[in-house]
């Protein structure tokens, strides 16, 4: 039989199609970091290159630092995979989509004791910041026709709010120019308080803030306190400045965990509500929420409207495409868990932060700063952070792969630091044993160092490195 001539280059291209991955010339040249390369490479290469480099940053199991889930079931999972290719602003092409989005806003403004349960309305975002800068903007819009109706000034909007509000209300201030008036902290008090809040309203205030899960202590702000403040200022004044609840996180738990609790549209003066799908709303991120109390509450110029994509579409959102899946995702945990499904987990949540949070304050160098009666976290610090600081123990966590964040609080209580580990779905009994354990074992590293037993590789307090809480 005659053998057929292949040429060098022929012979190369056969080579590299059965070279395992591993095999790749690709593995011993740098990987194009700044300039799109010439060519590409195999699939499986670029695949498995990128996945070794990823394998450099924290494991999400033990990332104690965020909110955002980092579990779905597998159901959830494929039926995000199925719906990656969707974009969720193609309205008329993926009406089932818009469909459940509204659902799921439904569900929410019932959740949340929209008055008129026909009339609330809302939108999917990506997260709570986008929500936050959409109900900002209404009530700044409100705050505006209001003034220029009664022939008033409106060149200068404040806000008011706790100084421990998450950066994206900072955000909102600074981009669609409001005054923020920050209510100072205190040493014994990290939250709002209502009278210093009421001291900082006045006739150009567009809504008061009220977190429902301080980001530094989990703590839930006095809602109802505020709204009856603001009640009889109002009253008294004939202003009509409203509330805003972020209810980034406690949005998902309050319901469950603290069905007493008013804080929500029962309370006249709440106009709108921000929570995060994708914190114990138990999705993956970025998903969020924004509600309003009706139509009234949602001002007429967020909302345009579309036809480029067939079709009448009305849009409320910052930005355009985004995709569909964790909207979808939403839906799915709606459907699966139900009310009780949610209390469930978020009572298992709260059994574990318990069991957490008492370990530690029987720490003899440690003690609790957060309660049990608010978001499932636990948040603590050092009886005498003299020798050596949270951010040393957080360090020293480090090491072990758990990601316990240390900072000190917002203005005028940051001579306070703590650590902060936020228990979320995936994080079992089991796990919280394991991470007393590691925190007895990094405090008594600290102390072997102090002591001088142990040599001390970086200088101590040089070390101070906070890790951004979200
Ligand atoms: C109280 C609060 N508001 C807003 C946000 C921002 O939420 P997102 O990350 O969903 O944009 C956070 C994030 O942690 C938060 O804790």
């Amino acid at each position: 039989m005659l053998s057929e001539k292949i040429t060098a280059e022929e012979l190369s291209k056969i080579r590299s199609n059965i070279t395992l991955t591993y095999g790749s010339r690709h593995f011993t040249k740098p990987i194009p970091k700044f300039e799109l390369p010439e060519d590409g490479m195999p699939s499986d290469v670029a695949y498995q290159i990128i996945h070794d480099e990823l394998n450099l940053d924290g494991n999400p199991t033990l990332n104690l630092a965020s909110f955002v889930s980092t579990w779905m079931e597998p159901e959830a999972e494929k039926l995000m995979t199925q719906t990656l290719n969707k974009n969720y602003v193609d309205q008329d092409e993926y009406p089932q989509t818009t469909k459940i989005q509204n659902r799921c806003v439904n569900m929410l403004a019932r959740l949340f004791n929209a008055p008129n349960k026909d009339t609330a309305i809302g939108t999917a975002t990506v997260g709570s910041s986008e929500a936050i800068h959409l109900c900002g903007l209404s009530m700044k819009w409100h705050w505006r026709d209001r003034r220029q109706k009664d022939g008033l000034p409106h060149d200068k909007p404040n806000i008011v709010m706790g100084h421990n509000v998450q950066v994206c209300w900072e955000k909102f201030a600074r981009y669609f120019e409001v005054e923020p008036r920050y209510v100072p902290l205190t040493n014994d008090r990290f939250i709002i308080g209502v009278d210093e809040a009421l001291n900082l309203v006045d006739e150009n205030t567009i809504g008061v803030v009220g977190i429902l899960g301080s980001t530094y202590t989990g703590e839930f702000e006095p809602v109802q306190a505020l709204n009856d403040a603001l009640d009889k200022l109002n009253k008294k004044t004939g202003w009509d400045v409203p509330i805003h609840v972020d209810a980034a996180s406690g949005g998902f738990v309050a319901p469950f965990l603290y069905p007493k609790l008013k804080w929500d549209f029962c309370l006249p003066w709440v106009r709108s509500i921000n929570v995060s799908g994708h914190k114990y709303g138990l999705v993956y991120p970025g998903v969020g929420w924004a509600i309003w109390r009706d139509k009234n509450a949602l001002h007429d110029d967020l909302i345009f409207h579309v036809n480029y994509l067939g079709g009448d579409e009305p849009t409320f959102n910052l930005n355009f495409s985004k995709g569909a899946n964790n909207i979808i995702a939403q839906y799915y945990n709606f459907l699966r868990l139900g009310f009780s499904g949610y209390k469930n987990i978020m009572e298992n949540l709260m059994t574990i932060t318990k069991y957490l949070g008492n370990a530690i304050n029987t720490i003899e160098e440690l003690e609790l700063v957060s309660d049990f009666n608010s978001l499932p976290l636990v948040c603590f610090k050092l009886k005498n952070p003299k020798n050596y600081t949270v951010f040393e123990l957080s360090n020293q966590l480090r090491e072990r792969g758990w990601v316990v964040p240390a900072y000190t609080m917002a203005p005028n209580a940051e001579n306070v630091a703590v650590l902060r580990a936020v228990i979320r779905e995936g994080f079992s009994l089991d796990m919280a044993e394991m991470l007393i354990t590691d925190i007895q074992n990094a405090l008594a590293k600290l102390k072997a160092i102090e002591a001088g037993i142990i040599k001390k590789i970086m200088p101590l307090g040089k070390n101070k490195k906070v890790t951004k809480i979200c």
